[in-house]
């Protein structure tokens, strides 16, 4: 049996129920559905459109219905098109006649609507804590890597050394960008539709505003076409997750390239690592690679959610039942991958030894030699020039650039300091630099702006 029978004759044909219900993946809505409906019928007792004891009689239901939904007892019927109609027909089942108000001045239109934007305002809230959760393991891991340093890398060749506290505190910032994100697309979704009705309001007295209100919305819609058509929320919602995926993988490829004997700058936990079914000698970085792949399918909801969008009239067509899947796959798998990653980052052993190995060689401090003589005079494109022509006379004839720089009569034995070990990324003293001070200013930055959330 349809909620429509009155108007179509025959029921509906079976393969068109299978078509288009939705109950399969709306049913995770059940409990923001019971919460909005419960608001629903408080606001029609308020209005005099529910007497007091028919309130409290459909209220009792929907407990009920809650009740078997969350012990399993709640049997689902053939004829349950989605989450709503699910709902609405167990309580008629359970309150009788009363049942048949509980719609009243509601259609599904803006009650999907309310219920997503309730999923969201909660889904983005956990998101938001496992971003949090993340950052946090990011700022005790810089914490702790002191001093230690790494080669930069620009064009991922080795560019100048920076602490590693700072390399890791650059992939924190990115993440603290995405929380943000996340907290400024709840305060704009944070806005009831309920009372749009179908499309155009009600000819009852209803109370939008009180509504809003119980369910803690900041306010009610101020246009009913666009509150039953607008699902700006679920695309910015897909665009935060799918950047914060992209920011996970560019985070998951760096494991992979350092987790590599070729780099060898980290070993990964073996709780965070898996093995190869044929080669028994094989420690793979799975969770850092599916970070990166993983990004692609969060990419895609997106781009499969806007072109669903694109064009559509208004106000409700029944395509925008299309934007509960992805959105419900992006918030999953994202959480998924930030618990991963963030365990997998807490427990990671970095090589400092060999990262710095790495940044200790010789052309490491070339810009410094070339800052050294623009301190002493010589325009920095001349300075460029001398140490370029140094370095590359140091690769073709095999003479460490050492000799070359203690030989140079614009540098000399003085300047030879700067090639020692460590030296070049204590001289990074900048705001926002890759040296000690900059780097332990900007932890304090971080550790404040974490403290906030
Ligand atoms: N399952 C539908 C959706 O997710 C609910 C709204 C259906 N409204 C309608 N008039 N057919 O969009």
């Amino acid at each position: 049996m349809t909620l429509w029978e009155g108007r179509l004759g025959r029921q509906t044909a079976e393969e068109v129920m299978a078509y288009t219900a939705s109950l399969g993946f709306d049913r995770r809505l059940a409990v923001h559905d019971l919460i909005g409906s419960r608001a629903h019928v408080r606001g029609l007792a308020r209005s005099g459109l529910l007497a007091e004891e028919e309130a409290a009689i459909l209220l009792a239901a929907l407990d009920r219905v809650e009740a078997e939904l969350a012990s399993g007892d709640f049997v689902f019927q053939p004829g349950d098109e989605d989450i709503h109609t699910a709902v609405e027909r167990r309580v008629t089942e359970i309150a009788g006649d009363v049942g048949a108000k509980l719609h009243t001045g509601r259609s599904r239109n803006d009650q999907v609507a309310t219920d997503l934007r309730l999923y969201c305002r909660q889904a983005l809230g956990e998101v938001a804590q496992a971003v949090v959760a993340l950052m946090g393991v990011l700022a005790e891991r810089a914490a702790e890597a002191g001093d230690a340093y790494l080669p930069g890398y620009t064009h991922l060749q080795r560019a100048q050394p920076v602490l590693l506290a700072h390399h890791l505190l650059a992939h924190a910032w990115a993440f603290d960008r995405d929380l943000e994100r996340l907290v400024q697309t709840v305060d704009r979704l944070n806005v009831s539709p309920l009372g749009a009705g179908a499309l155009a309001g009600s000819s009852l007295p209803l109370d939008p505003d009180g509504v809003a209100a119980e369910l803690g919305f900041a306010g009610r819609f101020a246009n009913s076409l666009d509150a039953v058509a607008d699902r700006d929320f679920v695309a910015e919602a897909l665009f935060d997750l799918a950047l914060l995926g992209i920011h996970l993988s560019r985070l998951g490829e760096e494991l992979v390239l350092w987790s590599s004997e070729e780099f060898g700058f980290a070993v990964l936990a073996d709780e965070y690592a898996t093995g190869s079914s044929m080669l028994p000698q094989k420690k793979n970085p799975d969770v850092a690679e599916l970070a990166r792949g993983k990004a692609g399918r969060l990419v895609g909801h997106l781009a499969g959610f806007l072109t669903t969008l694109k064009g559509l009239p208004l106000a409700y067509n029944r395509d925008l039942q299309e934007d509960k899947e992805p959105l419900f796959d992006a918030v999953d798998q994202t959480l998924l991958g930030l618990r991963a990653a963030t365990g997998m980052l807490d427990s990671v052993a970095f090589q400092t030894s060999r990262m710095q190995q790495a940044a200790d060689g010789p052309a490491a401090a070339a810009v410094d030699l070339a800052e050294w003589l623009v301190q002493r005079g010589m325009p920095f494109r001349q300075a460029h020039g001398v140490v370029g022509g140094l370095v590359r006379d140091s690769l073709e004839r095999g003479v460490p650039l050492a000799e070359l720089v203690q030989a140079h009569p614009a540098l000399g034995a003085e300047a030879l300091e700067l090639l020692e070990p460590g030296v070049a990324v204590s001289r990074r003293s900048t705001p926002g630099g890759a040296g000690p001070g900059p780097v332990a200013a900007q932890l304090e930055r971080f550790r404040e702006r974490l403290a906030l959330d």
